[in-house]
C-alpha cells in the first residue's frame, strides 16, 4: 500500500510517500521559519497561506522522486489536529479533495501519534508495547502505549510544554525562534553549572522516598531564567552560560521523569519523539539512563524529530491498512488528546 502524507499543523509544510513494501520513498519539507522570523513567533494566518502555496508543488516533487503517479497511490493522509486550526484545515481540504479526485481513501492522523510513531521509520524499529515520551512545542507527555492508537498518559506538563520552555527562554535570551535549536547552539560554549535553575517537581520525600508523579511544570524554570538575567548585560558569554544551565535543567527533568515512568510500567523499551528530541543533550542523557537500567532507547532521526511529512504518511499507512478512512466531509481540531483517537471523530 502506497500512502501519500501531508503534514500542515503549524510551520512546516511537510509531504512524503510511504510505501508498505518498500518503506519511505520520498519526502520533502518547506520550512515556514523564515517567513514568521520577524515576529518571534508563527503567525497563523500567514502559516496558513504559505501552505496553500506551498503544497500543491512540494507533492508533485515528491511524486516526481519516487516515480509515482496517482494511479498508484492507495491512500492519503493529512494531519488533522491538534495544530493551528487555518493550517491543519488546508492540509484536510487538500487531502480530502485529492481522495476524492483520484478515487482513494483518505485519513485524518492525530499530529502526536505522527511523532510517537516516527522512530518505526528506522531500522531497527521498536515494538509495541513500549513507553513513550513526546516533546514537541506544544506537548509534554509521558505514555504508556500498548498499540496503535491504546494510549494512558502517564503524565504530562500542568503549564508550559518543554519546547515553550526553550523558545520563550531563547527569546529572553534575544536568541530568536525557533528557541530550542538556538538554544542548543548557545549552550555549546556555555558552562552547565554556572546557574542552578530549579528542576521542578522532581523532589523525592525525604522519609518514604516517594517522588511526586510524572506530571511536568516548566514555567517556574522559565521565571527562574527571567531573574537570572534581571539587570545582568547579556554578554555572549553569559547567555552561552544560561543556555548551557537551562538545557541542562531541562534534560534533567526530563531524564528523571523517563527513569520513573520506566520504573512504573516496567517496559523495556523507551521511545522518545517531537521536536526537542532533536537535542542532542537529551539524547545522550536518555542513552546513558538505558545503559544504566537496561532499556532500549528509540529516537527518529534527526530531521524526523520535528515536524514532517514522513511520520503522517507512515502512521496514516499504519491506520488505512486497519480500513480506517474519513467520510466526504472533513474537520479539524485544535486541540485534540492523544487518548481520545479512537472514541471521537472530527
Ligand atoms: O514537533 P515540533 O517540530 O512541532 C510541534 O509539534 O510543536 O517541535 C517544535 C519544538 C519547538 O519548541 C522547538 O524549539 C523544539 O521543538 N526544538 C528543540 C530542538 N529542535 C527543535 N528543542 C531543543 N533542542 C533542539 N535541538
Ligand atoms: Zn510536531
Amino acid at each position: 500500500m502506497r500512502v501519500l502524507g501531508i503534514e500542515t499543523s503549524c510551520d512546516d509544510t511537510g509531504i512524503a510517500l510511504y510505501d508498505s513494501e518498500d518503506g519511505l520513498l520520498a519526502h520533502r519539507l518547506f520550512s515556514q521559519t523564515e517567513l514568521h522570523l520577524d515576529y518571534g513567533g508563527v503567525v497563523p494566518e500567514l502559516a496558513s497561506r504559505d501552505h496553500i502555496r506551498k503544497a500543491l508543488p512540494l507533492i508533485r516533487r515528491v511524486m516526481q522522486e519516487a516515480n509515482t503517479t496517482p494511479e498508484q497511490i492507495h491512500g492519503i493522509a493529512y494531519t488533522s489536529g491538534p495544530g493551528l486550526a487555518g493550517a491543519l484545515l488546508v492540509g484536510a481540504a487538500l487531502g480530502r479533495s485529492l481522495a476524492y479526485a483520484w478515487n482513494v481513501p483518505a485519513v485524518g492522523v492525530h499530529h502526536m501519534e505522527g511523532h510517537l510513531l516516527s522512530p518505526m521509520l528506522e531500522p531497527d524499529p521498536p515494538a509495541f508495547p513500549f513507553t513513550a515520551l513526546l516533546v514537541s512545542g506544544g506537548h509534554t507527555l509521558l505514555a504508556d502505549v500498548q498499540a496503535l492508537g491504546q494510549y494512558t498518559i502517564l503524565g504530562e506538563s500542568m503549564d508550559d510544554a518543554v519546547g515553550e520552555a526553550f523558545d520563550k527562554t531563547a527569546k529572553l535570551l534575544g536568541l530568536g525562534y525557533p528557541g530550542g535549536p538556538a538554544i542548543a547552539k548557545a549552550a555549546v560554549s556555555g558552562n552547565p553549572k554556572q546557574f542552578r535553575f530549579p528542576r521542578p517537581m522532581t523532589q523525592r520525600r525525604k522519609t518514604q522516598g516517594e517522588h511526586p508523579g510524572l506530571d511536568f511544570s516548566f514555567s517556574g524554570l522559565k521565571t527562574a531564567v527571567v531573574t537570572a538575567i534581571r539587570n545582568q548585560s547579556l554578554t555572549s558569554q553569559f547567555i552561552a552560560n544560561v543556555a548551557a544551565s537551562f538545557e541542562e535543567a531541562a534534560v534533567d527533568v526530563l531524564a528523571i521523569k523517563c527513569e520513573w515512568a520506566l520504573e512504573r510500567t516496567g517496559a523495556k523499551q523507551l521511545v522518545v519523539a517531537g521536536g526537542v528530541s532533536a537535542n542532542l543533550k537529551l539524547r545522550a542523557r536518555l542513552k546513558q539512563l538505558s545503559e544504566k537500567i537496561r532499556v532500549r532507547v528509540y529516537f527518529p532521526r534527526l530531521e524526523f524529530a520535528t515536524d514532517n511529512g514522513a511520520m503522517i504518511a507512515y502512521a496514516g499507512y499504519l491506520r488505512l491498512a486497519k480500513g480506517q478512512h474519513e467520510p466526504l466531509s472533513f474537520g479539524a481540531r485544535a486541540r485534540w488528546r492523544i487518548e481520545d483517537i479512537d472514541t471521537a471523530t472530527a
